[in-house]
């Protein structure tokens, strides 16, 4: 972030999975935000959520699913990432971009997941695997969580490597 994110009190960058553990619960009263956020690569229009069940903590912003780099597909693949391709118009991010290619436990019959594993694990798998379903090798997305509040303000989105030698 640096010298450059002026305006921007903090920003929470999560995998796709640190959403999927929580998201169920404190994102059901989400709304789609009022705010246009300009990005370096298009503008991206996010979700409010309100913290209900926790009254000291203020609203948050969500963006889900921002493209963080060009798809490691076809022939970038196994290549070192490049920036994103700007897009037009507002990017709507309300849903969490697809995770990366992964086999996932089967736990179908729970007496059997539990010689395997503690119940801890179990529980976790349970509430993770219906986010981790929707797998594509066009899995560089980001998940973002800032303070909700009324100012515009700028995402830097970091460059990344972008020379492909
Ligand atoms: C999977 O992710 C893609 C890309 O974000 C999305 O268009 C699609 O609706 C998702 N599918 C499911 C079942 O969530
Ligand atoms: C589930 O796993 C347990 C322990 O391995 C086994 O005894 C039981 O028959 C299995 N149940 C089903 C429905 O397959």
């Amino acid at each position: 972030m640096g010298t450059k994110s002026r305006g921007i009190f903090w920003i929470f960058i999560f995998s796709n999975l640190m959403l999927s553990t929580k998201c169920s619960s404190f994102m059901k009263n989400a709304k789609i935000s009022t705010r246009i956020v300009q990005t370096r690569y298009g503008r991206l229009q996010g979700l409010v959520v309100p913290m209900d069940q926790h009254r000291y903590l203020k609203p948050i912003e969500v963006f889900l699913g921002v493209p963080y780099a060009t798809p490691p597909v076809q022939s970038n693949r196994f290549s070192p990432t490049r920036t994103p391709s700007p897009w037009d118009g507002v990017r709507v991010s309300d849903k969490p971009g697809p995770v990366c290619p992964q086999k996932l436990p089967d736990i179908t019959n729970e007496t059997a997941a539990l010689e395997k594993m503690p119940k801890g694990r179990l529980e976790y798998l349970k509430r993770l695997l219906p986010y981790l379903k929707n797998q594509s090798e066009d899995c560089l997305y980001l998940n973002i969580y800032a303070p909700a509040q009324g100012k515009p303000f700028r995402i830097f989105l970091y460059r990344s490597q972008s020379r492909r030698s």
